[in-house]
């Protein structure tokens, strides 16, 4: 989806740095919540949680001109609302690559969040090798006087293959995006063994739940 497709966000209503950045931090608490609620309630129904783990940030202000930059736009506020989705970003981790869809479903039925796009990722890897869920959502932040639609990008991917992440961002900030070919053949390599990695855990689970209860203990 082109940027062309956005809805309609409330530029105007953001006057200033400070409101920009206070309205992402609600977005990010907002969306927070849900997602620990959600959590909670997993946890509560199926006694299995699928999150590992959260995190979250604002964009530094250094990223988002220099995005814009790169994207040959001005540094204005509204150029930043509307061209820069991830200055609010959240990243869920989870055990297994079944868990993602699963995730990804839960957020996409909640009826207050609007979904801008979906990249996946993990159906569609990257040349790099890179995996993972992207949804850019725009939650309503609910203001004394207004609501403000505001965006945040989601990413969803597995323990696996967040390690395999973290490490490839390091390499291409560490070679500003020029890796030698046989690193970068490394990373596609390890991408691979990654995807094996997480095929194997998943069957794995799939046969211990398959158990009848009274051979599994709790853990
Ligand atoms: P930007 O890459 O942020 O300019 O946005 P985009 O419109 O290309 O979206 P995309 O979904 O491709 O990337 C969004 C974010 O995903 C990035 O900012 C990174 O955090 C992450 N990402 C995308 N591609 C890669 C990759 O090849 N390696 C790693 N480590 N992270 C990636
Ligand atoms: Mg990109």
């Amino acid at each position: 989806m082109t940027n062309s497709n956005l809805p309609d966000l409330d530029y105007e209503s953001i006057d200033s740095w400070d409101t920009l950045i206070f309205l992402y931090n609600s977005a990010l608490k907002e969306v927070g919540t849900k997602i620990e609620i959600l959590s909670d309630e997993f946890q509560y129904i199926h006694k299995y949680n699928p999150i590992e783990h959260v995190k979250s940030r604002i964009k530094s202000p250094k990223s988002i001109v220099s995005k814009l930059r790169r994207d040959g736009r001005e540094a204005t506020l509204e150029n930043m609302v509307r061209y820069v989705n991830d200055i609010a970003g959240i990243r869920i981790i989870c055990s297994f690559t079944s868990d993602i869809y699963r995730i990804a479903d839960m957020i996409a039925k909640q009826s207050d969040l609007k979904i801008i796009s979906l990249k996946d990722y993990i159906k569609n890897p990257k040349e790099s090798g890179y995996k993972s869920y992207h949804m850019i959502l725009a939650v309503p932040i609910f203001l004394s006087d207004h609501v403000v639609d505001t965006k945040v990008e989601l990413q969803i991917r597995t323990v696996a293959q967040d390690f395999w992440a973290s490490l490839e961002h390091k390499i291409y900030y560490k070679f500003e995006g020029n890796a030698p070919e046989h690193i970068s053949r490394e990373l596609r390599n390890c991408a691979k063994i990654v995807a094996k990695l997480d095929e194997k855990m998943l069957s794995l689970n799939e046969e211990i739940h398959a158990l009848p209860e009274e051979n599994t203990a709790e853990l």
